[in-house]
């Protein structure tokens, strides 16, 4: 339906997943990716890209409204989806300006550019095109261990600087659905994992730590819950979205899982000590270490994944434990991948400013 597809943010972990996802499953889609090559983005998440001809690079800013108007004729783009961000929750707590910037006047400054081109040059086209925005289950905040999963009229309640943001950005996509009657849907997914994620995450930092025989930092009592996604089950529901979803509305996206995150870190260690057996970092749980919590740290996230399964038939195809096995031996298989995305300055000084500090406070 969709033929020429902006994707914003599509060198970034689950950015780059879609661009191969569409470009392996869409014969008759061209791709557009603009991406500003934060620290978080990478042309080493997209080198051999299936069907290139179908593909172009712009190197830019979601912020340049001129640039992506220019993209917007240039290609005649006719869906965008709008993945790029700031979208680490422990970095909006130490410096929340850059959330503001990317993930709110980013967003604002999209709008305009599709609203001035879509809804005002090609008025003619204004039905069928259409912007998804991609979001997060940290929207609605934090659930007590009893409370029912998110539902995609639950309040929002944001607790991060990070979650605020995107909150914020989530809601100037509806205001511009309401006032302007431009044509959106949105999905607000739980916590990915899967192949090229940056090691500042969870899942990833743990394997990388772990078969170095470094410290495995476990915030506070390690008990907190989160509902995992296999990245590729998500771009599946994004397009799936995309295609089908109704115009106007959001639908929560979700692995249908609770463990808490020492489970995912033991089941990690496992995973390693199986497939490493000779390391000398065996058994590689013995690393963990408890270190300061993340200063207002959300508790517990579930989703409600009811309104997609009965809409668009969508439902994760991973279990946890074959999606962890799979990552995990991704990152064993990719070597050079993470040599180079560990050569960024910027990595290392991160590693210091977050994780110093982190245990010192512990003391
Ligand atoms: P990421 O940090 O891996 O990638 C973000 C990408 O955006 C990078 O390639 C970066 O270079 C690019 N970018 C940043 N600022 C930009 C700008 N001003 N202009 C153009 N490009 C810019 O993020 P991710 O984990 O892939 O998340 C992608 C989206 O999905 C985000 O909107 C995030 O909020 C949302 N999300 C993520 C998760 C998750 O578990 N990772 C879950 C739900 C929703
Ligand atoms: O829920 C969706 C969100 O998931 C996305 O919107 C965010 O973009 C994404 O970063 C992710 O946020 P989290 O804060 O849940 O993910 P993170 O991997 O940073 O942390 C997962 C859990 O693990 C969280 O409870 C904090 C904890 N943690 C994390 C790190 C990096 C640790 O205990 N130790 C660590 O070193």
């Amino acid at each position: 339906m969709f033929s020429h597809i902006l994707v914003t943010g599509g060198a970034g972990f689950i950015g780059s997943n879609f661009v191969r996802t569409v470009l392996r499953t869409q014969p008759d889609v061209f791709v557009v990716n603009l991406d500003l090559l934060t620290y978080a983005g990478s042309l080493e998440n997209l080198k051999e890209l299936p069907s290139p001809d179908r593909y172009e690079f712009t190197k830019g800013d979601i912020c340049d409204q001129a640039l992506v108007e220019d993209i917007l004729r240039r290609y005649k783009i006719d869906a965008v989806v709008h993945f790029a961000a700031e979208s680490h929750v422990d970095r909006s707590i130490l410096g929340p300006a850059a959330f503001v910037h990317t993930n709110i006047l980013g967003t604002f400054s999209l709008l305009e550019a599709v609203r001035k081109v879509w809804l005002g040059e090609r008025k003619a086209d204004a039905g069928t095109v259409r912007y998804h925005h991609i979001s997060t289950d940290e929207v609605f905040g934090s659930l007590t261990a009893d409370a029912p999963a998110f539902e995609e009229n639950t309040p929002y309640s944001p607790n991060s600087p990070y979650a605020a943001s995107k909150a914020s950005s989530d809601h100037l996509v509806r205001a511009y659905a309401h006032t302007y009657g431009l044509p959106i849907t949105l999905t607000n997914c739980s916590n990915n994992y899967g192949p090229y994620q940056f090691p500042e995450k969870l899942i990833p930092l743990m394997i990388l730590n772990a078969l170095e025989g470094k410290p495995l930092p476990i915030y506070g009592d390690g008990k907190q819950i989160r509902d995992w996604l296999y990245v590729e089950d998500h771009c599946e529901a994004i397009w799936q979205v995309l295609q089908s979803g109704q115009t106007g509305e959001s639908y929560n996206v979700g692995g249908n899982n609770q463990p808490t995150n020492l489970e995912i870190v033991d089941a990690i260690c496992d995973i390693l000590d199986e497939l490493k057996p000779a390391s000398p970092y065996r058994p590689h749980a013995g690393l963990k270490k408890s270190v300061a919590d993340r200063p207002g740290h959300d508790r517990r996230y579930a989703m409600n994944i009811n309104k997609i399964g009965l809409e668009l038939g969508w439902q994760p195809k991973y279990a946890l434990k074959e999606g962890l096995l799979k990552t995990v031996r991704w990152y064993l298989e990719h070597g050079n991948w993470i040599q180079a995305i560990r050569k960024q300055k910027e990595y290392q000084s991160w590693l210091d400013k977050n994780y110093t500090e982190r245990v010192e406070s512990k003391k």
